[in-house]
Formats: C-alpha cells, sequence, structure tokens
C-alpha cells in the first residue's frame, strides 16, 4: 500500500510542488486547496483534489475522516496578508492571516494526529518562515502567524516524539511563486537583498527538503524548523 499524503494548498507554488515531488516519491496524495482552480490544466497530474478553507475546523476533520489513512501531512496553504506597517494594519487582515497560516496548521494537524498516532507512523511538515524567525518589515501578520507555527511545531513534535510521529517545519526565504503578486517589489527586493546566494529559492528545491522530512530517513529529528534559505538565516 502507498503512503498518502494530505498537501493543503497544494494547488499552486510550494505546495504544488510539494504535491508533485510526494508523488514522485510514490505517495497517493491529497490536495486541499481555497482554490483547486489554480490547478488549471495540471489537474490531472494529482489523485484528489478538494476545495477548503483550512480555517474550517469542522470540515477539516470531517475531510481527514474520510481520506483517512492519512501518512503524511504538508502544510503549505499560506496568504501574505496586509503589506503594510502595523500602525496601518486593519482588523480583518490580521485576523485572516494568523486564521489561515496558524489556525489552519493547528487544524489539520489536530485532525490528523489522532490516526498517525494509532498507527505508529505519520510525517508532519509545516511550511513556515525565515519571516517567522526574523520578522520582515511590513509583513507583521505574516512574519507572527509564521512565528506562530515555528512554536507550534516545537510544541507537537514534542508532544508526539515517542509516537512514530515526527513533525518539522521548514522556513524558506523568498521562493519563486504566485504568492508574490500580493508583495510589493520594494519588499520582494528587500528579502532578496537579505540572500547571501542573491536570488529567488525555487519552490523544487523547497519540495527536495520536504520530501526528505515526509519520509523514513528522517529518524531523530522532530520540532524543529529547517533552513531553506540561500544563507540568509543564521540560526
Ligand atoms: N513564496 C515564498 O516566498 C514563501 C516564503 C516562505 C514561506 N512561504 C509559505 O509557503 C506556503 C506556500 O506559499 P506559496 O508561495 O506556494 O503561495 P501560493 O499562493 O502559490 O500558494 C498558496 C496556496 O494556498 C491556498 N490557500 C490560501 N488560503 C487558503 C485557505 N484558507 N485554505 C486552503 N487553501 C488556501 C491558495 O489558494 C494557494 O493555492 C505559504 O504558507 C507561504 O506562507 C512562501
Amino acid at each position: 500500500m502507498p503512503r498518502k499524503a494530505l498537501v493543503t494548498g497544494g494547488a499552486s507554488g510550494i505546495g504544488l510542488a510539494c504535491a508533485r515531488r510526494l508523488m514522485a516519491d510514490g505517495l497517493e496524495v491529497a490536495i486541499v486547496d481555497l482554490r483547486p482552480d489554480h490547478l488549471a490544466g495540471i489537474a490531472g497530474d494529482v489523485t484528489s483534489i478538494h476545495e477548503l478553507d483550512v480555517v474550517d475546523g469542522p470540515a477539516v476533520n470531517r475531510l481527514v475522516a474520510e481520506l483517512e489513512p492519512i501518512d503524511v501531512l504538508v502544510n503549505s496553504a499560506g496568504v501574505t496578508g496586509p503589506n503594510v506597517p502595523v500602525w496601518e494594519m486593519d482588523d480583518e487582515g490580521w485576523a485572516r492571516t494568523i486564521a489561515v497560516n496558524l489556525t489552519g496548521t493547528f487544524n489539520t494537524m489536530r485532525a490528523v494526529l489522532p490516526g498517525m498516532r494509532e498507527r505508529g507512523w505519520g510525517r508532519i511538515v509545516n511550511i513556515a518562515s525565515i519571516a517567522g524567525k526574523e520578522g520582515n518589515p511590513n509583513l507583521g501578520a505574516y512574519s507572527a502567524s509564521k512565528a506562530g507555527v515555528i512554536g507550534l511545531t516545537k510544541s507537537v513534535g514534542k508532544e508526539a516524539a515517542t509516537d512514530g510521529v515526527i513533525v518539522n517545519a521548514v522556513a524558506p526565504a523568498v521562493i519563486a511563486t504566485p504568492i508574490l503578486e500580493g508583495v510589493g517589489q520594494a519588499t520582494i527586493d528587500y528579502m532578496v537583498s537579505k540572500i547571501p546566494m542573491g536570488r529567488l529559492g525555487q519552490s523544487e528545491e523547497v519540495a527536495a527538503l520536504v520530501s526528505w522530512l515526509a519520509s523514513d530517513e528522517v529518524s531523530f529529528s522532530t520540532g524543529h524548523t529547517y533552513d531553506i534559505s540561500g544563507g540568509r538565516a543564521t540560526y
């Protein structure tokens, strides 16, 4: 039986690259996305696609129950949120960013963990961000949500440490995906200028790291956030 993966935000960018990579690794892949139509023209690449807002906890629970057993969860659904300083941020932009990036990650983890623990094997990979470690200016809600993902990953990694369930995060610097359409050029230039390799990363480079974190090869590492930042991260 092939292992089964659930990839949130899998219709685009990093999530799509992860879905493709996990399929190439031999897993069955189900994609959850608010807008699976993002997949236009390439839907045949994946086994099943579900339209779902990850913020809707009960709907996430129902979908997971339908798809079980889920062996691998990749949380890639995310939004950049308001690209403004905190003193200009509205309530709605703040709340939605935290809801999608942090609460969405919590919802899916909470839904899959009982099954993974019962079966004694599971891998969870949360797509955090270098912004969660360093804080990017004019991306306050985003940076706070990703810092939350890093903290949550640390907690759950410890909680499930003796259950055969390994929980890690990755922290990419700026990666060339459609999410950048919501970010101003000045912010992108700022982010690239901080990368010693002097370029944007590619989704496939992130997917290669996720592939390892979703496999049997990772066996003595949990609760950690792995760097994929072209040398930007210093810790
Ligand atoms: N691209 C970067 O520079 C970068 C850097 C660091 C971290 N990340 C993180 O990587 C993840 C993927 O980003 P990406 O660059 O591939 O962006 P993307 O916009 O290409 O893909 C994000 C996907 O998430 C989906 N999504 C958004 N809200 C959702 C919701 N509520 N429920 C379900 N699906 C939802 C979107 O429809 C989209 O298909 C995000 O969590 C992002 O914060 C991206």
